[in-house]
């Protein structure tokens, strides 16, 4: 929590503008972020994950910084576009993708792709004739808080055949890319892909086609309720792991930061619209928020990602709770299996404040599910 963003929200609640949950995002400490991950991977490119938080200025501010964007659709990288990023800055990282949106993307002037079978090189080497290309590999996702494991990426011994296919069909054989699984805790993590990284270099070149480039995806931490390494330990871990696989020959390398580069830049200002209980014996009240899985808090699924929650009465006594949204849905409890502990003052009406929301919020956030309106958010 930045002063910036308590001043602007003691302002909002003096002009009595208070009246729905709203994130407030700090541009210096995205700015600060942006310049931590130059300095502890300084040969590394920076492609921002704008499916984090797209927010114009968000985006206006990195590209001013310099730096490039990992974009999951059409609409990001025209939003990266607008922000200021030419095309050659911009990656098409989603591995699945409409022909005609790669088509699209070509047309826009973007030359940067990801694929991790066949079929989807198929599709670029049609739609996007002459494109780099590259593979990503599975990774199973342990030690992150949102693995990001099974869905995306091949086995590591696939991703020769699907590179040398892109090859043969004129594509330029790029690089290697996976993603260690986000809110990654363990620097050491990136070792493993990197070693198998190398070896899918190394048979590559047996065929004759020299790779170029290692994706080191996103995965950099923002801390939440637990302290997390700095930037710096994982430049130092992830140099470490380059050197021992790639030796003196180390390729070039992006990283895609979202979480990272913006989840601590931003705070949600929320309120407490019941308190309750089950039974008179229960023991664990019920604590509803006008923010819930369906507007904003969509990482709560299986109680995964754990937000810092704070109060006016912070040091008072507390009770364990069960915090819920406030839409008609059942599934929409944030922490119930692990109760949160909140201040037995709290009551209907009271402020609370999400930290640590910066990130993966907004754009999670329904259209208008039971009515509510859209996450509201402000750049400052
Ligand atoms: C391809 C890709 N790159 C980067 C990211 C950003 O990851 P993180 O927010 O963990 O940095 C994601 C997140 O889903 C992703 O899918």
């Amino acid at each position: 929590m930045t002063d910036r963003i308590r001043e602007f929200l003691e302002a909002r609640r003096r002009a009595g503008r208070d009246v729905g949950p709203c994130l407030v995002v700090d541009l210096e400490v995205v700015r600060d972020n942006y310049t931590s991950f130059a300095k502890a991977l300084p040969d590394t490119r920076v492609f921002y994950a704008v499916k984090a938080n797209p927010a114009p200025e968000v985006l206006s501010l990195l590209a001013s910084l310099g730096s490039c964007f990992d974009t999951a659709s059409v609409v990001e990288i025209e939003q990266a576009m607008a922000a200021g990023a030419t095309p050659d800055r911009i990656s098409f990282g989603n591995t699945i993708k409409k022909e005609r949106d790669i088509a699209r993307a070509y047309a826009l002037g973007v030359r940067l792709f990801a694929v991790d079978c066949e079929a989807e090189v198929e599709k670029i080497a049609r739609a996007a004739p002459g494109s780099k290309v590259f593979c990503r590999i599975l990774c199973d996702g342990t030690g992150a808080e949102w693995p990001l494991s099974r869905k995306f990426g091949c086995t590591p011994d696939m991703a020769p055949r699907v590179l040398e296919h892109a090859h043969r069909l004129g594509l330029s054989a790029y690089g290697v890319s996976f993603h260690v699984g986000s809110q990654q805790g363990n620097p050491n993590m990136w070792d493993g892909a990197l070693k198998s990284a190398s070896s899918i270099f190394r048979d590559l070149a047996e065929r004759g086609i020299q790779l170029q480039m290692v994706n080191l995806g996103g995965g950099f931490p923002t801390r939440y309720l637990k302290n997390v390494p700095a930037v710096k330990a994982y430049g130092q871990a992830i140099f470490r792991a380059l050197s021992k696989h790639f030796g003196n020959r180390i390729p070039e390398t992006i990283i895609e930061p979202g979480r990272g580069m913006v989840g601590n830049a931003g705070v949600i200002e929320a309120e407490v619209v019941l308190v309750s209980k089950k039974s008179q014996e229960d023991e664990v009240r019920w604590v509803y928020l006008d923010i819930g899985k369906f507007n904003g808090l969509a990482e709560t699924t299986d109680e995964m990602i754990r937000y810092p929650i704070r109060t006016a009465a912070d040091g008072s006594a507390t009770a364990p709770c069960v915090i819920a949204g406030p839409s008609c849905d059942s599934v929409d409890v944030l922490y119930e299996k692990e109760p949160y502990l909140l201040p037995i003052s709290l009551e209907i009406g009271s402020k609370v404040l999400i930290e640590g929301t910066g990130a993966y919020t907004t754009t999670y956030s329904s259209v208008g599910f039971n009515g509510f309106p859209p996450l509201e958010s402000f750049v400052i």
